[in-house]
């Protein structure tokens, strides 16, 4: 085997001056105290899009349901959206299920540690692979998300889109650069914590807006801020334009019972339970027009405004009014499929955030008009 040659020494003392400043200000997350990749694997996949705070009752609460791999997999998967319910992005979580269930029939229920075998599950791509395989393993593999291109992007004064091919390039490999140093160094832990400190150096000090370069452990060797030019790195393109979109909501009622439906596997938020709604022109008046022209007049007179709710989802700004009518004919099927569900049994269903605060203000205005 050929030797490498020594790291540069520049190199070595900024990876150590990282590695000092972990070891003082690492925050205690709950996935930090584990080395068991399975939990670090779902602690990585929730915290993609999700932040920290958010994100540690959710994995408490799951990993004490799904305290390993095989819980997950044999988990019936009605029961593992529920638990996700409410941290979004649900393609995330269909993954996760389905790489359990692979890794429980074609690897004897144990995680991989080898790393490409690890990026050929489901749902994990490099970041992923690297995070779990350093973070559990040990390995000197490398990571680059979002914080650590920021970090990189500002120490070196990176012009250029991050996104760009020849620059995404070469930040992976400064990311390798930096975990293979970490490894050289002999310190314990070295690629676990090299690259949790990158990724805390760019969640509590090298934020977007605002950085605490006073607090910062490699401020005096940060291009971007020699040249006064912090908040000017990373030079991300322009954000895709946000796009309004509403939705009109039908809750109908009959006898205490609501009709609800499942979004179909493929669809976004697939296998989530929802009122039925139709897409309207943003802005238009007469959702309860649409409705009532949807589903005819026969058994559903009146459509009485319940609440409207607002939320944001990838470059989407969306309004969803929600009506609600009582069904007044025989029980019957209702156009688009579905079932009627009662009140009690709404709770377990997985609902995406925005038909959580429907079904609850449903049920809050059913508990005003038929207290106990
Ligand atoms: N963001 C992504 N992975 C993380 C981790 N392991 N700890 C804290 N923040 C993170």
């Amino acid at each position: 085997m050929s030797e490498k040659p020594a790291p540069p020494p520049h190199l070595g003392s900024l990876v150590n001056a990282l590695l000092d400043w972990y070891g003082r200000h690492a925050r205690d997350l709950p996935w930090r105290r584990t080395r068991d990749p399975y939990a670090i694997w779902v602690s990585e996949v929730m915290l993609q899009q999700t932040q920290v705070k958010t994100v540690i009752p959710f994995w408490e609460r799951w990993m004490r349901e799904f305290p390993d791999l095989i819980s997950l997999a044999e988990a019936p998967e009605d029961r593992v959206l529920k638990l996700w319910e409410g941290l979004g992005y649900y393609r995330r979580v269909r993954s996760l299920h389905q790489a359990a269930q692979n890794l429980k029939n074609d690897h004897g229920g144990r995680f991989p540690k080898d790393y490409e075998t690890v990026l050929e599950l489901p749902g994990i791509g490099r970041y992923t692979a690297g995070a779990i395989c350093s973070i559990a393993w040990g390995q000197a593999v490398p990571i680059l998300d979002g914080n650590i291109i920021r970090v990189f992007c500002r120490l070196g004064a990176l012009a250029g889109d991050p996104k760009d091919p020849e620059l995404n390039r070469m930040l992976w490999e400064q990311s390798k650069r930096w975990v293979e140093t970490a490894a050289a160094s002999g310190r314990p832990e070295a690629c676990s914590h090299l690259n949790q400190a990158l990724m805390e150096w760019g969640a509590t000090v090298c934020t977007p807006r605002v950085p605490a370069c006073d607090r910062c452990p490699l401020s005096a060797h940060c291009q971007a801020r020699l040249q006064g030019r912090v908040e000017a790195f990373p030079e991300l393109a322009a954000r895709a334009k946000v796009t309004a979109r509403e939705f009109v909501v039908a809750l109908i009622e009959q006898r205490g019972r609501v009709w609800v439906r499942q979004r179909a596997a493929d669809a976004l938020n697939g296998g989530l339970w929802e009122f039925p709604n139709l897409e309207v022109e943003p802005g238009a008046a007469g959702g309860d027009l649409r409705l009532r022209s949807f589903f005819g007049e026969m058994n559903l007179q009146h459509w009485k405004p319940l609440t409207v709710v607002r939320h944001a989802i990838t470059r989407y700004r969306v309004t969803q009014r929600a009506f609600a009518s009582e069904w007044v004919g025989t029980v019957g099927e209702l156009p688009g499929g579905g079932r009627w569900c009662r009140e009690a049994e709404l709770e377990a269903l997985a609902m995406s955030s925005a038909h959580r605060r429907i079904a609850r203000a449903w049920t809050g205005v059913r508990d005003r008009l038929h207290p106990d």
